[in-house]
């Protein structure tokens, strides 16, 4: 015996280590029926088929229903106050989507207070835990001055590991005359407060934001400081985002909407992982990123939220993966392996998204017989429980 706790009778396994895999499905996400996991402190010590599991002092009957990793969601942007609801009603009468809305966003986020945005994030984080997730990325990106910048980074790095420094959102209204001034301040004074705060560096490479040159001055002053490079790329027009990303092998390039098929062959040859935000379309009204000729192409794909209040305000990597399955080409397998093993790899990270020995016990429980009825049934709230670091959360 061990003080271990089994969790045992899950009718269906997604382990996304296809040598663990029972051979019940053809894909690469390791599927096995009728199995169990055991964990032990924050860590998986065994998994496999139920018949097999080593005996433990403590059991948790999965009463015959799947089992997941839990989600990692790799694109938010948790650290800002109020709302947009005006300007989703309007684009929801017939206006288009454009980068300047999040101005709005950036009074609100200088107006509060820490405790306003802390609570703020503490509450969607809880929303998104609720429906699956246990890794979440954020980033800075509302406050675009020296101090609203390292403050937005302060405040995420107190409910999460994986923070990204967003100074390049867009260009300060306070520069509006003179961007060049911004990027200066960018990769300069505000990047030396917000570095110590943050994993990563992001950059907004659109029309309206900011261009090739100014994202690769961005992300190499980043770099150089010791942040790893992702990137706003190709999400309402084509650019320079995606190559970019590969040359400097930034982990992810997010959004991906607007793709030549040079873009799609970069992405393929490339480590850079396409990270995909069907909430962005559904919100925006845009269309879909083609999830299926990246993967046909070989390219490693993401799915995450992008939850901000202007173009996509969801939470929630459910609403996300049945998005992706019914307009974006993809099989309820791959959704699966996206929202949990494509987050991490978007992550660089080889301790979650995956259920297997010596990983993180991160661990969702759904009320359905199968993953798949995560896609099946949308808009359910399917979620039963979550283990994060080995301990339950609801
Ligand atoms: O990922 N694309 C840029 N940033 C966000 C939108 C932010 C906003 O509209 O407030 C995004 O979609
Ligand atoms: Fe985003």
């Amino acid at each position: 015996m061990t003080t271990a706790t089994a969790i045992t009778n899950i009718a269906s396994l997604v382990t996304n280590d296809p040598s663990l895999g029972d051979g019940s499905s053809p894909s690469n996400i390791g599927l096995i029926q009728d199995a169990a996991v055991v964990i032990d402190g924050d860590r998986i010590v065994w998994v496999g088929e139920s018949s097999k599991a080593p005996a433990t002092d403590n059991a948790f009957d999965a009463g015959g229903r799947a089992v997941i990793p839990g989600f990692v969601d790799s694109h938010s942007h948790l650290v800002f106050a109020g709302d947009r609801t005006a300007e989703f009603n309007a684009r929801m009468s017939g206006q288009s989507y454009s980068a300047g809305g999040i101005r709005t966003t950036v009074a609100a986020t200088r107006a509060a207070t820490d405790e306003q945005l802390s609570a703020n994030v503490a509450k969607y984080l809880h929303e998104a835990l609720r429906q699956g997730t246990t890794t979440l990325e954020t980033k800075s990106g509302y406050g675009l001055t020296v101090e609203d910048e390292a403050r937005a980074l302060r405040i995420a790095a107190t409910h999460t590991d994986e923070v990204t420094y967003l100074g390049a959102h867009i260009v300060s209204p306070d520069f509006a005359d003179d961007p060049a001034a911004y990027v200066a301040l960018v990769t300069g004074e505000m990047l030396d407060a917000c570095a110590p705060h943050a994993r990563w560096i992001d950059v907004f490479c659109e029309k309206g934001a900011f261009d090739g040159d100014q994202a690769r001055a961005i992300l190499t002053a980043g770099r150089a400081k010791g942040l790893l490079p992702r990137i706003h790329a190709n999400q309402l027009s084509y650019g320079p985002g995606v190559q970019l990303a590969v040359e400097l092998d930034a982990a992810s390039a997010d959004h991906c909407t607007h793709l030549t098929d040079a873009d799609v062959e970069a992405l393929a040859q490339g480590d850079t992982v396409a990270t995909l935000l069907p909430g962005a379309e559904f919100s925006t009204r845009a269309e879909w990123p083609d999830a299926r000729r990246l993967i046909d192409a070989g390219a490693t794909v993401a799915l995450s939220t992008d939850c901000n209040p202007g173009s996509s305000f969801t939470s929630s990597m459910p609403f996300c993966i049945a998005l992706a399955v019914r307009d974006m080409g993809m099989t309820p397998d791959e959704a699966i392996w996206s929202a949990t093993a494509g987050g991490a790899a978007a992550l660089r990270r080889s301790d979650i998204g995956v259920v297997r020995e010596g990983a993180r016990a991160d661990l969702t429980l759904l009320d359905a017989p199968s993953h798949v009825h995560l896609a099946y049934r949308p808009g359910v709230p399917l979620v039963s429980q979550v283990w994060r670091s080995g301990r339950p959360q609801l």
